[in-house]
């Protein structure tokens, strides 16, 4: 079967991670999706800049409408973020018939129920694993995995470069600025950091979360939202001091009146699990009626994390957008020798 053909709307950090955990891993993609997945055309205005990073390996251009254009793209990646343009260009290429996977927190939380309708008119599929928590899977635990639960609540660590900054100023006492900007050099932070430190960005991810949880719609204007920057040094020793840490939550909640969603610094005890979730490490914990509080810890930000969660999107599109049959069961002995391969 030909291959599926992707275009990547943007080409930055999370976008060489998709370009290299590809190439990486394509034999094992190939077989677990059923059939090839190519990246086909990027798009960046630095034309010099994405060419670095692709070589002759994929088509690179600056006009991302190029690639909506492409009647040879099925999927399209958006990766450039923000709100206004990304929002045009995800509802161009749903209506080109193109399946969209992001990344774009924002975008969802604020257009959400207006791109998923559009899609739901086109046929097209949209998925957003990479948008909450980087390579933690939560997006597909709520959807899939935890679908038979009423949930009581979620609440986490959502944000990497605030408990990034929060670990490095209670371990090192380091400067609120000097951790932020390590932050921004490891690829963790926002193109604009203060979504990150005043707890935008985690109210983005809770908002989606919270829909996804609860049933109800994208209302990220709902969210009470509290960040990190009114935080001192001081708070930080004086909690430890108490038997507590300090960590910027993201909560949903079912209560009598409804949803509570929020997000704010919290003191959490010590011994705690998710007390114990250090630099731009993230951990979700969802609690639903059949089964009990469960967690999920894992890499919140950076470039392969999140490639990892763009790519279960592309793999997952493929096995629907193909519909073979064969496809609905896992294949899982496509490398028969590997496992006698080292003798013990
Ligand atoms: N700025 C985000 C974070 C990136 O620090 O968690 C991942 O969504």
């Amino acid at each position: 079967m030909k291959p599926i053909k992707v275009g990547l709307l943007g080409i930055g950090t999370v976008g060489s991670g998709v370009f290299e955990v590809l190439r990486r891993n394509q034999e094992e993609i190939k077989r677990r999706a059923g059939r090839g997945i190519e990246l086909v055309m990027v798009s960046r205005r630095d034309l010099a800049k994405a060419r670095e990073i692709v070589g002759d390996h994929a088509q690179v251009v600056a006009d991302p409408r190029d690639i909506i254009r492409n009647p040879e793209i099925d999927i399209v990646v958006e990766l450039i973020g923000g709100y206004t343009l990304a929002r045009e260009l995800v509802l161009e290429a749903i209506a080109a018939g193109k399946h969209v996977v992001t990344a774009n927190k924002a975008l969802l939380a604020v257009h959400g129920t207006e791109i998923f309708a559009a899609a739901r008119d086109r046929g097209v599929m949209v998925a957003f694993e990479a948008a909450v928590a980087g390579g933690i899977p939560i997006i597909k635990a709520l959807r899939e995995g935890l679908t038979a639960n009423q949930i009581q609540w979620v609440a986490g660590i959502i944000n990497g470069t605030t408990n990034f900054i929060l670990s490095e100023m209670r371990d090192k006492g380091l400067d609120f600025e000097v951790v932020l900007k390590e932050a921004q050099r490891l690829g963790y932070a926002e193109a604009d950091p203060t979504f990150d430190i005043e707890g935008v960005d985690a109210a983005h991810k809770a908002t989606l979360m919270s829909a996804l949880a609860f049933g109800i719609p994208v209302q990220f204007d709902r969210a009470h939202v509290e960040g990190i920057t009114k935080l001192q040094a001081a708070d930080i020793r004086y909690a430890e001091q108490l038997g507590y840490r300090i960590k910027l939550l993201g909560i949903a909640r079912r209560q009598a009146a409804g949803i509570e969603l929020r997000v704010h610094p919290t003191l959490v005890p010590s011994k705690r699990l998710i007390a114990n979730v250090e630099g731009a490490m993230n951990a979700v914990m969802v609690q639903g009626d059949a089964v009990g509080t469960t967690l999920y810890y894992g890499k919140g930000a950076g470039s392969e994390p999140t490639a990892s969660a763009v790519i279960a999107d592309l793999v997952d599109i493929t096995r629907l957008h193909t519909a073979d049959p064969e496809q609905r069961v896992p294949h899982l002995a496509f490398q028969p020798d590997e496992l006698h391969a080292t003798p013990i």
